[in-house]
């Protein structure tokens, strides 16, 4: 049964952490001792449940053992069928000797969110992050680049820096807003590099240098040069495992006096804390997210000086009617959906940000002091 559980699922090959569950996860402090001790040494967790558990219940368990684990798989036996499912959808793993019962798998979240794990995510799916342009939600997608890339108007002629570029789209929107003098780029992925560079090429940026990197050794500012006048890092800090170094790198790449945009998911948007209550199984940047206020603290104690920040994308139920709107209904809400998006956060930039929880997105700008 363990090794069918388990199956192509790229466990490393260490010892796999078994634990019969109980009742409740809360007062279950005895039982998940040996998960919050394993440290490093377990690759795999399997939480066992003598039947079937409704989503809300396992979602408890998995925040009773998050931020050590983070669980991306859900296996159950029914009728003799033994079936797994990721956020990839369910699978039929064969059929299975026993009465019932489901298991949780759960790899240690830094495991997860490692580099390899990050080149590798991103490299498997990066046309996806650059968006379709013959998909209805591809005039959304560039929008939220713009919006994020020129939401401080950069000095002209200013040096950018991309930080966790993607596929490119904030910076591009940015250098050509201010008519950069230069756009760097770099993210961990080469193949989202690689797009990064071929979108810059084609919007016209003359002066373009993209390299593979991570946030916490940024490739750029090279050794002689100056820091930017702009940096961006846009949707990255929820997929950072450790913030503090992290932020490290990305301060050290603002030039005195220079201006950095920073936006991400919001851990305390009304849809997310809804999944997150409702659903055993979530992409780990949706656990992993922060605050605005917690990234605003953290970066005004490296020296910046917060200017505005505000929020963008409203909440459920808009991506969920997007989602469905382009599944379904041929992507005929997608427009009206935009302008809503549109009307929502420039509403939210003139107050100040103030209903920034009605929103999946945050973004603001500090100037390095
Ligand atoms: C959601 S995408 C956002 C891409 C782009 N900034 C945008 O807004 O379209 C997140 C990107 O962060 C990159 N990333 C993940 N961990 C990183 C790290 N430690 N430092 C820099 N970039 C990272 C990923 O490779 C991925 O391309």
């Amino acid at each position: 049964m363990r090794a069918a559980l388990l199956a192509d699922l790229g466990i490393p090959d260490r010892d796999v952490l078994w634990i019969p569950a109980g009742e409740d996860p809360e007062a279950a402090t005895a039982e998940l001792a040996p998960a919050q001790n394993a440290g490093g040494d377990a690759g795999c967790l399997v939480l066992a449940f003598d039947r079937e558990r409704p989503e809300p219940e396992l979602a408890r368990w998995r925040e009773a053992l998050w931020p050590t684990w983070h669980a991306i798989a859900s296996c159950r036996l029914r009728d003799g069928e033994l079936s797994r499912r990721t956020l990839q959808g369910r699978a039929v793993l064969g059929k299975v000797e026993g009465s019932g019962g489901q298991w949780v798998v759960f790899r240690q979240r830094l495991d997860v969110m490692s580099q390899r794990s990050t080149v590798a995510k991103f490299d498997q799916n990066a046309k996806g992050w650059d968006g379709d342009p013959n998909s209805p939600s591809y005039p959304h997608h560039r929008w939220m680049r713009r919006y994020v890339g020129c939401y401080a108007a950069a000095t002209p002629g200013a040096r950018i820096l991309d930080f966790g570029s993607g596929a490119g789209w904030c910076g591009i929107e940015a250098a050509r807003a201010a008519n950069a003098r230069e756009l760097c780029a770099f993210d961990p992925s080469p193949q989202m590099v690689e797009l990064a560079r071929r979108n810059a090429e084609a919007h016209g940026i003359a002066h373009f240098r993209g390299e593979p990197g991570f946030g916490e050794a940024p490739p750029f500012p090279k050794p002689g040069e100056a820091p930017f006048e702009l940096v961006i890092s846009s949707g990255v800090i929820s997929f950072v495992p450790e913030v503090e170094p992290w932020l490290d790198g990305l301060a050290a790449c603002v030039a005195p006096g220079g201006r950095l945009i920073i936006g991400d998911i919001d851990a305390r948007a009304y849809g997310f804390a809804r999944r997150r209550r409702s659903k055993l199984l979530l992409p780990v940047r949706e656990l992993n997210a922060k605050t605005p206020l917690e990234v605003r603290g953290w970066l005004e104690r490296r020296g910046f000086r917060f200017e505005r920040g505000s929020g963008y994308q409203l909440t459920w139920p808009v991506p969920q009617a997007m989602e469905y709107s382009e599944r379904k209904l041929g992507g005929v809400l997608q427009r009206p959906l935009l302008w809503a998006n549109q009307l929502g956060a420039a509403l939210d930039k003139s107050l100040g940000g103030r209903a920034s929880h009605a929103f999946d997105s945050w973004v603001m700008t500090l100037v390095r002091g």
